[in-house]
């Protein structure tokens, strides 16, 4: 039979303990899932894409079922180059919906046979993005519970670099 493959697509700058919570509660509804890694983003981003990976490989490290990706270009198109069918998206709160629905529909558009499958995010990290853990790191607060040690660590050496 063939694999259940699912994408998680994302800029993960840097990953968090709410994009952890959605692909580990992913590994049980998919045989795979590729966390593909946006190498070109409108985003002003802290970590190269390749540090975003690296970050990423060392947290899944022990997962067979995670693979770590990074793509350019449309998301869709790489979906499809990598023989998927499903775009696996967490969503926090509302305020999430509307974009994701614009995104879900377009990429349905330029592949029909693409899915788009959404996740609640749990409650206690509905309010998590990358910015706010970057702010609160620059602002010196304590990140425990939001983003794993390892990243952590990486954050607190990035940001004493470009003081
Ligand atoms: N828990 C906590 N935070 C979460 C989360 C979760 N489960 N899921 C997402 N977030 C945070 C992210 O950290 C991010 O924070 P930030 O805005 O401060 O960086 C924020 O929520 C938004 O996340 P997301 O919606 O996943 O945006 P993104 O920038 O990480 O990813 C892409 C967007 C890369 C998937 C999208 O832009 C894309 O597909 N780009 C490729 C080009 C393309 O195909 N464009 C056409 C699309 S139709």
């Amino acid at each position: 039979m063939p694999k259940n493959i699912a994408v998680y697509p994302g800029t993960f700058d840097p990953p968090t303990f709410g994009h952890i919570n959605i692909i580990e509660r992913g590994l049980k509804v998919f045989d795979e899932i590729v966390i593909a890694v946006a190498g070109d983003t409108m985003k002003d981003t802290l970590f190269t894409p390749e540090e975003r990976v690296e970050m990423l490989k060392e947290i899944f490290k022990d997962k067979e079922r995670v693979k770590v990706e990074s793509f350019k270009g449309l998301l869709a198109n790489y979906v499809m180059s990598i023989k998927a069918k499903v775009i696996l998206r967490g969503l926090r709160t509302v305020i999430d919906f509307e974009y994701e629905l614009q995104m879900a529909l377009a990429n349905k558009k330029l592949y029909p046979e693409l899915e788009t499958v959404f996740m609640m995010t749990e409650e206690y990290l509905s309010y998590f993005s990358s910015s706010l853990i970057k702010e609160i790191g620059k602002l010196g607060g304590r990140l425990t519970g939001m983003i794993p040690a390892l990243v952590e660590k990486r954050l607190h050496d990035k940001l004493s670099k470009s003081k």
